[in-house]
């Protein structure tokens, strides 16, 4: 047990304290069965041989926790939406960059990047209004008129939710948080589920990344790591933080999950707070 834990630590940052090593032992015994052996040691030797790579990544999709909704935590996407957004589109459209690059590393399923997508539309329309930029406007409205570009990444290491966040297709349950403007805009409805229309679809892609690795995309405006960093331990958690730091722009935000925090991990950062939502902004630093 020992050598899996530390072997799943080393692969992927996971960390398994003692409230969570019934957790590991129960999907371990699973893929055991599945793979017809009989002890820990046996399964330790083939996931660390060269036969046992498709393994590893299969028991490392086994133990990840894929939980998610759509808008969830609304008072930090209020935060993102009314400040963060707000600020950035003004901040790019005087210095004439019209691109925007956001990155939800630990997607799961996908409705934290299609609601990441939905709101960066939201605040574009609303900014162009105020701040016309002289350009034609085709018909129908595009969501992301020219010259904007907006980039949505979204990885996670876990390829079954990634097939499924790319599909984007949910149902009922899943839409629970989604109210019928949302529904009405982004989503066409088949048979009784609701899938993803095109046109916010083309603003995010998805793709495999391992946040254990060192190299992560780079220059993102903002990055969502929310209810990840809570199955790293601390030395992980700050090793992230720092890598992190590195694949922002200078002055760009961390959003992370509720229950997380960056005391004690990184003074990197500001701290930004209001109405109960919280961000973390990118401090410039002399290396
Ligand atoms: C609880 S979900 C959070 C989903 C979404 N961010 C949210 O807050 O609703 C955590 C996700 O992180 C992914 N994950 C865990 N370890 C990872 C790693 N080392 N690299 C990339 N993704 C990882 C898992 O596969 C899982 O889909």
């Amino acid at each position: 047990m020992k050598l899996l834990q530390a072997l799943v630590y080393q692969e992927c940052g996971m960390h398994f304290d003692s409230r969570r090593t019934h957790f590991l032992q129960d999907r371990l015994l699973r893929r055991l069965k599945e793979c017809r052996m009989d002890s820990f040691y046996s399964y330790y030797r083939l996931l660390v041989s060269q036969e046992g790579k498709a393994e590893l990544a299969k028991l490392v999709e086994n133990l990840t926790v894929n939980e998610t909704s759509f808008f969830r935590n609304q008072a930090q996407l209020d935060l993102f939406h009314k400040h963060i957004l707000d600020g950035l589109l003004r901040q790019k459209q005087d210095s004439r960059d019209f691109s925007l690059r956001m990155w939800s590393a630990g997607c799961s399923t996908g409705q934290e990047p299609y609601t990441m997508a939905m709101l960066v539309a939201d605040a574009l329309s609303y900014h162009i209004l105020r701040n016309p930029t002289g350009h034609a406007m085709t018909l129908p409205k595009p969501l992301v008129p020219p010259p904007w570009k907006v980039e949505i990444l979204a990885s996670d290491i876990n390829y079954t939710v990634l097939r499924i966040a790319q599909e984007g297709i949910y149902n009922e349950l899943q839409m629970a948080s989604v109210d019928y403007n949302y529904r009405l805009r982004h989503f066409d409805k088949v048979g009784d589920r609701y899938a993803v229309k095109k046109a916010l679809k083309e603003l995010v892609y998805f793709d495999f990344h391992n946040l254990k690795t060192e190299y992560l995309p780079q220059r993102n405006d903002v990055i969502f790591c929310r209810n990840v960093m809570m199955y790293f331990d601390e030395a992980e958690q700050k090793r992230l933080v720092e890598k992190f730091y590195r694949c922002l722009n200078p002055g760009g935000f961390l959003l992370i999950g509720h229950a997380e925090s960056l005391m004690g991990l990184s003074e990197k950062f500001n701290m930004i707070y209001r109405g109960n939502g919280t961000a973390y902004q990118r401090i410039e630093v002399k290396e």
